[in-house]
C-alpha cells in the first residue's frame, strides 16, 4: 500500500474501525477448513436477498397498488406488472429475476436449512443462530405471502381471500381479526395496499435486521462443520484454531464457485423458463383478479406447499371449534417446533457423519414425507390424498417430538478430536 493510502486508511481507522472490521469478519476470521457443497447456502442466500431488494426497488418504480379499473376494465395493478413486461426497457428481466428469485430463495434457504439438520449446526452454542433463522424463516413466509398479492391476478386474489379467511377461523377475536387483516370485509384495494407497504418496507426491514442478527451470533461462536467438531477447542501457538482457514480469501474465494454456478442455474430459469412448469408463477396468476370468478382449483406456491398440507391434513373439529382453526395451529405449530430443535436433539454427537442407523433412518422417512406434503399441496384434495396428507402430518411432527427419545437411544460413532476432512 503507498503511503498515500496508508493515509487514508489511517484517518478512517481513527474515526471508523474499517481496518479492525475486515480483520475480525474476513481475514482472520478463522473457519473451520473442511466446509463442503452444503455450505455453499448461506452466502447464496445472502445472494438472493441483495438480488431481490435490487429488483424489487426497481420494480417499484413503475408498479402501482391499485385494484381500481383502467379504460380497458383490467385492474390498475394487473396492467402496471403487464407494462413493466412489455414496455419499460428491461422490465421483463428485473421482474422475471424477482419471481424466479422468490423460489430461488426457498430452495436455498430449505436447503440451508437441511445442512443444519445434517450437522447438527443449531446444537449449543449456535441456538441463537438457528432461533433468528427460524424467524427470517417466517418472516421469509410473511414476505411472499404478501408479494404475491401485489400482481392481482386470479391466483394472487384468491389465494389471498383463502389465507386471510383462515384468521376467521380463531375463537373470539377471528372475524375481527381478519378484517383488521384485509383492511375490508373482502380481499380489496384496502387489502392491496397494506400488503404492498408491509412488502417493499415492513418486512424486508424485519428480515436484513434478523440477517445482521444471524451473522453476527455466527461470527460470536463461529461456524460448525460436516464433522461438527468445535474448532476452537485446538488451537496453535499462534492463538489461531488449527483446523480453522481464514475466511478472506479461502472461502470468499470458494463462495465465488457457488455463485457462478448458482448465476448459471438461476440465468436458465429467468431466460428460458421463468414460469418454472407454473410452480414458480401459476398459470392462472396470468389472468387479472376477478372477485366474481373463482378459480376451480385455488393452490399455494410451491415453498408453502408442505405446511398448507398439514393445514388441510386437519379433518375433525375439537373442543367445539372447527377443524379450520386446529388445522391452522398445526400449520402454524409445524414452523415454530423447529426453532426448538437444539433443545429437542439429544444425541452425544452433532453431525449426521457419526449418527447411528436410526437417526438417519428417521431423517430420510421425515424428508420423504416432506416432499410428499409438499406435492399433495398443489394438488386438489380426494380423501386418500387427505389420508396420505394426515399419515405424513404425523410423521413430520414426530420427527420432532420423539427426537428426544430415539436421538438418545441412537447408536452413534465417536466424533473424532480434529475434522477429518
Ligand atoms: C435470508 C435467509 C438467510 C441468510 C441470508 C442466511 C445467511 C447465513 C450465512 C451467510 C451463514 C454462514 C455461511 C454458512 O454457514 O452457510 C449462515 C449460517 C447458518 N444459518 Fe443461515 N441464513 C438464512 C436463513 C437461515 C435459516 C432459515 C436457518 C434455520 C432455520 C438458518 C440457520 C443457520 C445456521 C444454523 C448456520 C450455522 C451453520 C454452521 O455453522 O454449520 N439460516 N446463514
Amino acid at each position: 500500500m503507498t503511503t498515500k493510502s496508508q493515509a487514508v486508511l489511517d484517518w478512517i481507522d481513527a474515526r471508523f474501525p474499517l481496518t479492525s472490521t475486515i480483520k475480525g469478519h474476513l481475514t482472520e476470521y478463522y473457519a473451520p477448513k473442511n466446509f463442503n457443497f452444503w455450505y455453499f447456502f448461506g452466502s447464496l442466500a445472502l445472494l438472493v436477498l441483495v438480488i431481490q431488494i435490487v429488483t424489487g426497488i426497481f420494480l417499484v418504480m413503475h408498479y402501482k397498488p391499485d385494484a381500481s379499473l383502467n379504460a380497458s376494465g383490467v385492474p390498475v395493478a394487473f396492467a402496471s406488472v403487464e407494462y413493466i413486461m412489455r414496455d419499460v426497457p428491461g422490465g421483463w428481466i428485473i421482474r422475471y429475476m424477482h419471481s424466479t428469485g422468490a423460489s430461488a430463495f426457498f430452495i436455498v434457504v430449505y436447503l440451508h436449512m437441511f445442512r443444519g439438520l445434517l450437522y447438527g449446526s443449531y446444537r449449543k452454542p449456535r441456538e441463537l443462530i438457528w432461533i433468528f433463522g427460524t424467524l427470517i424463516f417466517l418472516a421469509l413466509m410473511a414476505e411472499a405471502f404478501m408479494g404475491y398479492l401485489l400482481p392481482w391476478g386470479q391466483m394472487s386474489f384468491w389465494g389471498a381471500q383463502v389465507i386471510v379467511n383462515l384468521f376467521s377461523a380463531i375463537p373470539v377475536i377471528g372475524p375481527d381479526l381478519s378484517v383488521v387483516i384485509r383492511g375490508d370485509f373482502v380481499v380489496s384495494d384496502a387489502t392491496l395496499n397494506r400488503f404492498f407497504s408491509f412488502h417493499v418496507i415492513a418486512v424486508p426491514l424485519i428480515l436484513i435486521g434478523l440477517v445482521a442478527a444471524h451473522i453476527v451470533a455466527l461470527h460470536e461462536v463461529g461456524s460448525n462443520n460436516p464433522d461438527g467438531v468445535e474448532i476452537k477447542k485446538k488451537k496453535g501457538a499462534d492463538g489461531h484454531p488449527l483446523d480453522g482457514i481464514p475466511f478472506h480469501p479461502y472461502y470468499t474465494v470458494k463462495d465465488i464457485v457457488g455463485v457462478v454456478g448458482f448465476l448459471i442455474v438461476f440465468s436458465f430459469i429467468v431466460f428460458f423458463a421463468p414460469e418454472g412448469g407454473g410452480y414458480f408463477l401459476e398459470f392462472n396468476n396470468f389472468i387479472p383478479a376477478d372477485p366474481l370468478k373463482t378459480p376451480p382449483h385455488i393452490a399455494p406456491v410451491w415453498y408453502f406447499t408442505p405446511f398448507y398440507s398439514i393445514l388441510r391434513a386437519v379433518t375433525y373439529p375439537l373442543l367445539g371449534i372447527d377443524a379450520k382453526f386446529w388445522g391452522v395451529v398445526a400449520m402454524g405449530a409445524a414452523v415454530v417446533i423447529i426453532a426448538f430443535l437444539p433443545w429437542l436433539d439429544r444425541s452425544p454427537v452433532k453431525s449426521i457423519r457419526y449418527k447411528g442407523g436410526l437417526f438417519k433412518a428417521i431423517l430420510a422417512v421425515f424428508v420423504v414425507c416432506f416432499f410428499i406434503l409438499g406435492y399433495l399441496g398443489v394438488l386438489p384434495p380426494t380423501p386418500g390424498r387427505t389420508l396420505v396428507s394426515q399419515i405424513c402430518s404425523v410423521i413430520y411432527f414426530g420427527f420432532f417430538l420423539l427426537m428426544p427419545w430415539y436421538s438418545k437411544i441412537d447408536k452413534c460413532k465417536p466424533e473424532p478430536d480434529r475434522v477429518t476432512g
